[in-house]
């Protein structure tokens, strides 16, 4: 199966979207259209790097695998991608990080005030572009559904962001507090994707429940690699700079596991580093040996092998078959295996 073709479906639905009205408005459109890889800095059209477009591609192929068109669900799949494009745009100035998909983030080249004009007006336009839902034939009341969803899922977004910067200022979070935040600023995306995919395809509302579970576990394991990643990571594959999440002292699951795992006076020693004002670029190899010595690492390997089992489980209570359905089953294990 031919995901390109899925993928540049949902750009050109993208582009729909993004056209510049006036031209003292082009930099506006210019720095969203610089975000989803379109334009260079100076807004020259290019083909650089937007992204994996896993959530487009996850609510096309659960419509698919459940027997329904994607021409109708293009516009929601549209919609979903620069949905998590707002939040990205956002989250970089949250997370004060210079680089994102191999270049500067867009505050960083054009600063806060207009990156989050920009941000807002992804946010916008992701709401828009759930208009043509209607024309392709999709009933008004599924249409009026897919928006709250859609809304439901933002609103989460946004509370797990903000607990992801609390959590910053705390000494101790516990796994559950952890999954709590990662539902809200990663899962939920990816399960409404998965959901709202279903939901213009069937009615059924245990194929619709059983695809979003699908979707909430499948981001979960997804956050749980990105911790990974945003600690082992090597810059020049993830396109984001390494160690930046211990710089800001996120509590991701590594650094929860080791805490944990840890002998007392070793866990003590790490919570004492992990929780000074100002983590310097010299403690960073200290907390790497601390994390390398609990073995934190393969642990967290183990726990998103759990939840991609989960979600694999929820994916054949779908109902859905064919080579979409078993797209959506290599999608899920080949996230366990990602550098990027
Ligand atoms: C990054 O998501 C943010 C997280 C939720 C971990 P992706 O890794 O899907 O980002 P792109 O769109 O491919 O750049
Ligand atoms: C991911 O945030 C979730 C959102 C952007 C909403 P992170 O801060 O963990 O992701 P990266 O590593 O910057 O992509
Ligand atoms: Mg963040
Ligand atoms: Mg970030």
């Amino acid at each position: 199966m031919d995901l390109d073709a899925h993928v540049r479906l949902v750009e050109s639905q993208m582009r729909t979207l993004l056209v510049p009205s006036e031209p003292a408005l082009q930099p506006f459109y210019g720095m969203m259209s610089y975000h989803l890889g379109w334009l260079d800095a100076q807004f020259r059209p290019i083909q650089a790097d937007g992204g994996k477009r896993l959530r487009p591609l996850i609510c096309l192929l659960a419509c698919e695998a459940l027997g329904g068109d994607i021409q109708r669900a293009l516009p929601a799949a549209a919609g979903i991608e620069l949905l998590h494009n707002f939040s990205l745009i956002h989250d970089d100035i949250q997370d004060n990080s210079p680089m994102r998909r191999h270049r500067e983030t867009v505050w960083h080249l054009w600063g806060m005030p207009q990156a989050i004009n920009a941000g807002d007006g992804m946010l916008i336009l992701a709401h828009l572009a759930l208009q043509p839902l209607q024309e392709r034939g999709v009933p008004p009341a599924t249409v009026v559904q897919t928006l709250r969803v859609l809304d439901q899922t933002c609103f989460r977004l946004c509370q797990g962001q903000y607990l992801d910067i609390a959590f910053e200022q705390r000494e101790a979070v516990d796994v559950e507090e952890y999954l709590r935040m990662i539902g809200g600023k990663t899962a939920s995306l990816i399960a409404a994707s998965a959901e709202i995919g279903a939901m213009l395809a069937t009615d059924g509302s245990q194929a619709i429940a059983a695809s979003r579970e699908f979707g909430w576990e499948l981001g979960l394991a997804f956050q749980m690699v990105d911790d990974i990643l945003g600690i082992w990571g090597d810059p020049q594959v993830t396109g984001k700079s390494a160690a930046s999440d211990i710089l800001s002292r996120k509590k991701t699951l590594p650094i929860l596991f080791a805490l944990q795992h840890l002998p007392a006076s070793s866990a003590a020693a790490f919570g004492r580093v992990y929780a000074q004002e100002q983590l310097a670029e010299e403690d960073v190899p200290q907390i790497l040996g601390w994390l390398e010595q609990a073995g934190a690492r393969a642990d967290v390997i183990q726990r998103a092998e759990l939840h991609t089992q989960r979600a694999l489980a929820a994916l054949d209570r779908t109902g859905g078959s064919g080579p979409a359905q078993e797209q959506l089953r290599a999608l899920a294990q080949s996230f366990l295996k990602r550098s990027f």
